[in-house]
C-alpha cells in the first residue's frame, strides 16, 4: 500500500521539477537572447576600414564667398554670351548647356571638382579655350558652385589637381539624406520592456 502510494508521488514531485525548471528556462530565454544581442551589437556597428583619404563634398563648403565673387566677373566678362547671364544656356546666339540647375546637376552628379575644372580650363571659353589663367578658372568654378547653392566655406578652393579629384559633386545634401533616413527608422514607441529583451 504504501509502495502503491509513493510511486504516484514521486512521479507527481518529478513532473513538478520539470515543470519548475521548464518555467525557469523559458523566462531566461528572452535574458540570454538579449545578451546575445548585446554582444552581437558592436560587431555590426563597427564601420568597413576605410583607407583612402578623407574625402569631401561640394556640400563642405570647399570655396569662399569672395572667390564666387571674382568668378562672377569673369563669367560675366568671358562666358555668358553662350551659356546666359542666369546660367540657363538659352541664348539666341551659341546656345550652350546650362551651368546651374537641375539638367547640370544631374550630368555633374557623382562627378569630381577635377573633372569640372580641367573641361573650363582646356575647352572653354569654346571660342578660345586655355586663354584666362589657372586662378581664373579655379574661380570661375566658385562661382559655379554658388551658382549650384552649394554652401561657401571659410577657405577658398584651390586648383591644386589631387585636392579637386577629391571633392565629390553631389546633387542633394547626403547629410540631409541621412536625417530623413534616421526619421524614418526611428522606433515608433519605446516599450518599457525594450531595456531588457
Ligand atoms: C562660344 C560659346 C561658349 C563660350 C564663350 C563658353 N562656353 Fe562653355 N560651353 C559651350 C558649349 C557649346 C558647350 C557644350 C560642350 C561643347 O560643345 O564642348 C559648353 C560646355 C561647358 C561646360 C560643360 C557643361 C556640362 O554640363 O557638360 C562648362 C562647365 C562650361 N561650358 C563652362 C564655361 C565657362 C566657365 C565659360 C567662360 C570661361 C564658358 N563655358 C564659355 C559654349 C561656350
Amino acid at each position: 500500500m504504501t509502495s502503491m502510494k509513493a510511486a504516484p508521488d514521486k512521479s507527481a514531485r518529478h513532473r513538478a521539477i520539470t515543470y519548475a525548471l521548464l518555467v525557469i528556462g523559458l523566462g531566461l530565454a528572452p535574458l540570454a537572447g538579449g545578451y546575445a544581442r548585446q554582444e552581437a551589437a558592436p560587431a555590426q556597428d563597427a564601420a568597413p576600414v576605410q583607407d583612402a583619404a578623407p574625402s569631401k563634398t561640394v556640400w563642405d563648403g570647399v570655396y569662399s564667398e569672395k572667390q564666387a565673387h571674382r568668378g562672377e566677373a569673369i563669367y560675366m566678362d568671358h562666358c555668358t554670351m553662350c551659356h546666359g547671364d542666369d546660367l540657363s544656356g538659352d541664348t539666341p546666339y551659341n546656345p550652350s548647356p546650362q551651368l546651374a540647375g537641375k539638367a547640370f546637376l544631374l550630368r555633374w552628379d557623382e562627378n569630381d571638382l577635377g573633372s569640372l575644372f580641367t573641361l573650363i580650363r582646356t575647352q572653354m571659353p569654346k571660342d578660345d579655350p586655355g586663354t584666362l589663367n589657372r586662378q581664373d578658372y579655379i574661380d570661375l568654378v566658385a562661382f559655379l558652385l554658388r551658382s549650384n547653392k552649394f554652401p561657401a566655406g571659410k577657405e577658398e578652393l584651390t586648383s591644386d589637381a589631387k585636392a579637386l579629384k577629391n571633392v565629390t559633386i553631389l546633387k542633394d545634401n547626403p547629410a540631409a539624406k541621412k536625417a530623413i533616413f534616421r526619421r524614418q527608422s526611428a522606433p515608433i514607441a519605446r516599450r518599457p520592456w525594450d531595456s531588457i529583451l
